[in-house]
């Protein structure tokens, strides 16, 4: 089925932000993990397979629409050297997420795709709970103190 032309860079440029946010996850995951926090490791290694699905819908939805995944496409990286720092990019990023997926819907609606629309809609709700999930971090770092924080990273998986 033949895609609108406004339709397919957006998706491509969805694309490529999942694309960064894996690969952005993955390092903040396994840098929790050499740190010694299982739980924070678990929580953002989950992030990232959720990024990577959010990839894998964006690519057949690309694909269903006759056009061409780009896959080789990075945005810059912002690894956090601490995990306070780590929290608050990716927070940022999942807030920019949210409005890129609100944008795309707008567009979606506009070329009359809903099934687009339906996609995107279903990805911008777990992008909502991955930035609620770094504020809800944030606010926890700021009552408890960050030594608090962190020695409650130590064992068992985050929820
Ligand atoms: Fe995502
Ligand atoms: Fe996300």
């Amino acid at each position: 089925m033949k895609g609108d032309k406004k339709m397919l860079p957006v998706l491509n440029q969805l694309l490529a932000d999942e694309l960064t946010a894996i690969s952005q996850y993955m390092v903040h995951s396994e840098m929790c993990e050499n740190w010694g926090y299982p739980r924070l490791h678990t929580a953002i290694e989950k992030q990232a397979m959720d990024e990577m699905h959010h990839a894998e819908w964006l690519i057949q939805r690309i694909i269903f629409l006759e056009g061409v995944p780009v896959v080789n496409k990075l945005n810059p990286m912002k690894i956090g050297k601490s995990v306070p720092d780590m929290i608050s990019n990716d927070e940022g990023d999942e807030l920019d997420a949210v409005k890129a997926y609100n944008a795309g819907i707008k567009l979606a609606r506009e070329v009359s795709d809903n099934g687009t629309v339906e996609l995107l809609t279903r990805i911008l709700k777990m992008e909502e709970g991955h930035a609620d999930w770094g504020e809800a971090q944030r606010d926890q770092i700021a009552q408890m103190g960050l030594p608090n924080y962190l020695a409650n990273q130590t064992e068992g998986p985050a929820s």
